[in-house]
């Protein structure tokens, strides 16, 4: 069948593709169809459509016939909106400083969800009950803002991921503490297919209470979930979206999306692919003097220190982000359409620009 007509132009160039990000990547083909699949005719607005429905259904076949999903457009609104829900007004959340919810969502968690962030750092981004403990304390104290939840990210923004058993263990002691555990699951899917075990090993089965599940960076066109792992102590989640202002009024197509890469094996089959890409990559950049890999490669990012100038210069050939200038720390991150060629490319390269 001949593709339908449109009046609009491509603008890029499909076969470039760089290490920057993985929400560069477009939309898996997968996506795409099921998209057209949910399209025509009326559906009702608002999540009470047929795809939201069954979408339930594969988010249970996933964490446990608790577990409920909240379609939402992007990570931000699905953090917001999770921590929100945890917290009342005179509460914090414990996260680490490097977290994606204190450095990269323009202040939204304080000034959209009115919540208190109390940052710990941390050597690779990973959070332990030690680490949480600097700031877990003065429950009774009025003149501080009362930690009521610790927030993760799994994988983290450094590339690490935490084994079920470190999760648990954060979880304990949260627990212990009358604090409930958030996931930024932004990568969540990275991190299952790094540990080789389903969703569930390191969520509820070890005690977290909600999680923010990535859409996008998984071969989603865009679109995430607040997944309320179990909804005991967890409140108003009917209303914190539209207040939030991510309430998709054709949720449909956010709920279709999430389905078609969870309903069998999209997302881990995505996953694991850019995983191995970054496998790759971190192998032919071990094998280049002067190059240093900064964290361990547990996910589909590659940190790295190397000369300024090299990075410039390379920066004019392939797409990439510095993480700390002034350290000369660069993050280059493999998407689920990064191909051996493109990996192999880059580190040719990085070996050019090396030897200059
Ligand atoms: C760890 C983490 N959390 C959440 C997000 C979601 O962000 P966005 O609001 O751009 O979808 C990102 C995106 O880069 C991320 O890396």
């Amino acid at each position: 069948m001949n593709p339908p007509r449109t009046d609009a132009r491509r603008h890029h160039d499909p076969e470039v593709r760089g290490f920057a990000s993985d929400n560069y990547a477009g939309a898996h083909p997968e996506v795409l169809a099921a998209l057209a699949l949910a399209n025509g005719g009326h559906q009702v607005a608002y999540g009470e459509d047929a795809y939201t429905e069954n979408l339930q259904q594969v988010i249970r076949s996933h964490f446990g016939p608790t577990a409920e999903a909240f379609p939402v457009f992007n990570g931000t609104g699905a953090n917001v909106v999770a921590l929100q829900a945890v917290t009342d007004r005179w509460g914090a959340v414990i996260c680490a400083e490097s977290a994606h919810i204190n450095v990269d969502e323009g202040g939204a968690p304080e000034r959209v969800g009115g919540i208190k962030l109390l940052t710990v750092p941390t050597p690779d981004g990973k959070l332990t009950p030690e680490l949480i403990d600097r700031e877990a304390y003065g429950w009774d104290d009025e003149h501080r803002a009362m930690p009521q939840v610790v927030s993760i990210a799994q994988s983290t923004e450094l590339g690490t991921v935490y084994t079920p058993d470190e999760i648990r263990a954060i979880c304990e002691h949260a627990h212990a503490h009358g604090m409930k555990v958030h996931v930024d699951g932004s990568r969540l899917a990275n991190a299952a297919a790094t540990l080789d075990v389903p969703l569930r090993t390191f969520t509820n089965a070890v005690g977290v209470d909600l999680l923010s599940l990535g859409g996008t960076k998984n071969g989603a066109l865009f679109g995430e979930a607040v997944v309320v792992l179990d909804p005991d102590g967890i409140k108003h989640m009917k209303h914190l979206r539209k207040l939030s202002m991510q309430l998709a009024s054709k949720m449909r197509f956010v709920s279709v999306q999430l389905e078609a890469l969870l309903a069998r094996d999209l997302w881990l089959r995505n996953a694991r692919h850019a995983n191995e890409m970054a496998q790759r990559l971190a192998e032919g950049v071990r094998a280049v003097h002067g190059v240093e890999i900064l964290y361990p490669v547990q996910s589909n990012a590659v940190f790295a220190r190397l000369p300024h100038g090299v990075s410039e210069r390379l920066q004019k050939r392939f797409r990439f982000y510095f993480w700390d200038e002034a350290a000369g720390d660069v993050r280059w991150m493999c998407a689920y359409d990064t191909t051996e060629d493109d990996v192999d490319r880059f580190v040719a390269a990085l070996k050019e620009e090396m030897a200059r």
